[in-house]
């Protein structure tokens, strides 16, 4: 069953930190025509309700229908510790962090979670995340039946710890091996669900585990792998005291099989020029979590590495202050400016969107309005709240109109969601905006 849906539609051509806004394309009065789940064709009003006059119309007027937000690293199950005060890193994760993830040994408190989350995500316009779960095998089931009821796309793995966490929140390098080959089995390529390999960090992984899981990623190459990687400057020195014989820290997965193409890599602030230049060269995604790298005080990432490598963006909840990307957009564009980088609207949004979706391998599927992909739609709401309205009355052009909303939107700002086409029905937690 088709549905035509009317607005300004926002879609890229191309990588716009390559062309710059130029790979971006505005239709002011657009029209998506979506079917079966996927985007059948997208272009002016006109044209489209003239080819094909027996669609239904959903008519958004002069909100912005663009492709839904993909929010490349989260930890669903931090979820209920979003902004705990006064910790950097290492303090945070053992004063919040490992107790929360300890009741997800409880398979209804870690279902109650996942659902709030995508309440909450969805309510944000954020259509597909790359989810760490915890240690327990119930805590990616949880994650896993959440989603599928919910028809998204979704990445997400067992997070795998063999050291330097709390008695109940350690696993070994055989069972991270075989609990994660038994969740891959069950949920990778079930409907729009990717199981995604997932140690931790070097810290809490022996290089006993990391070869364990090194070896499964060589078993099923379709993976994703996702880890963390020099995020703060403490825990860089302590991966060096752990693993001695490494060069450096991205040494600490290469020796073991966790660094090739489908590698994603959380956070990636201080890096070496070698391990620059071996990103790049292996083709390894990285993630930008700017809420998180000013909220955890870890330092300001490298956007200019966004013209080698696959770069993402993404909230980091809970470590990220905020489930939004409209938040995480404005975050990524404060930090730019203090490393003399003033992104472009056009590029902030592409980050959101199909820069996360590439960095997750899934371009050419989510992330983008095109016909064949997958209909995951947000429409947004440009005049969301009496200082965006205001902010945006002298706008010249689609950018002017839109970066008010990126820097001060929120939930407010999210019209409706698509997911595969159909309207996300509403729970409590969501606040439309009529
Ligand atoms: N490094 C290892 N685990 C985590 C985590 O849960 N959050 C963040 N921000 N960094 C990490
Ligand atoms: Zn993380």
């Amino acid at each position: 069953m088709a549905e035509l849906l009317l607005g300004q539609v926002i879609s890229f051509a191309g990588d716009p930190f390559v062309e710059g806004e130029a790979a971006a394309r505005h239709e002011s009065h657009g029209a998506v025509l979506v079917k079966d789940g996927r985007i059948a064709d997208v272009g002016p009003a006109g044209r489209l309700r003239a080819a094909h006059p027996q669609a239904p119309v959903t008519d958004y007027g002069r909100a912005l229908i663009s492709a839904g937000f993909v929010d490349a690293h989260v930890h669903y199950p931090q979820t209920a510790i979003i902004a705990s005060w006064g910790k950097r890193l290492i303090d945070w994760l053992n004063s919040y962090t490992f107790p929360e993830e300890m009741r997800f040994a409880d398979p209804a408190y870690a279902a109650e979670i996942a659902n709030r989350y995508f309440d909450l995500t969805l309510s944000h316009g954020t259509t597909t995340v790359c989810s760490y779960a915890t240690i327990h095998p119930c805590s990616v089931e949880a994650f896993f039946t959440a989603a599928e009821a919910r028809g998204l796309r979704a990445y997400a793995g067992k997070t795998c710890m063999d050291r330097n966490a709390p008695e109940g929140l350690r696993d070994t390098a055989q069972s991270a091996y075989d609990d994660s080959k038994r969740l891959l089995e069950a949920w990778h390529g079930r409907g729009r669900l990717n199981y995604v390999i997932t140690p931790r960090f070097s810290p809490t992984s022996t290089p006993e585990q990391l070869a364990a899981l090194g070896a499964l990623w060589r078993e099923h190459p379709d993976c994703l792998m996702q880890t963390h990687l020099s995020e703060q400057l403490d825990e860089i020195d302590w991966v060096q005291g752990l693993h001695p014989q490494s060069r450096d820290y991205l040494d600490t997965y290469e020796t073991q099989g966790l660094l090739r193409e489908g590698a994603i890599y959380g956070h990636a602030i201080h890096l070496t020029k070698r391990e620059k230049d071996r990103l790049a060269e292996a083709g390894a995604s990285l993630i930008h979590c700017p809420t998180s790298n000013t909220f955890i005080g870890s330092g300001l990432f490298d956007m200019g590495l966004a013209t080698s490598l696959r770069v993402g963006l993404a909230t980091d909840t809970g470590g990220g202050s905020s489930f939004s990307m409209l938040h995480t957009m404005a975050a990524a564009y404060e930090v730019g400016q203090l490393r003399g980088h003033a992104l472009h609207p056009a590029q902030l949004w592409w980050l959101a969107t199909q820069g996360s979706a590439r960095a997750l391998h899934a371009e050419s599927r989510i992330g983008n309005i095109a016909p064949g992909m997958e209909a995951d739609l947000v429409v947004i709401d440009l005049a969301s709240t009496p200082a965006i309205e205001q902010a945006t009355r002298r706008a010249g052009d689609i950018w002017q109109a839109l970066f008010p909303t990126i820097m001060m939107g929120d939930d407010r700002a999210i019209r409706d969601v698509r997911i595969a086409g159909k309207p996300v029905a509403q729970s409590s937690s969501s606040q439309p905006s009529g």
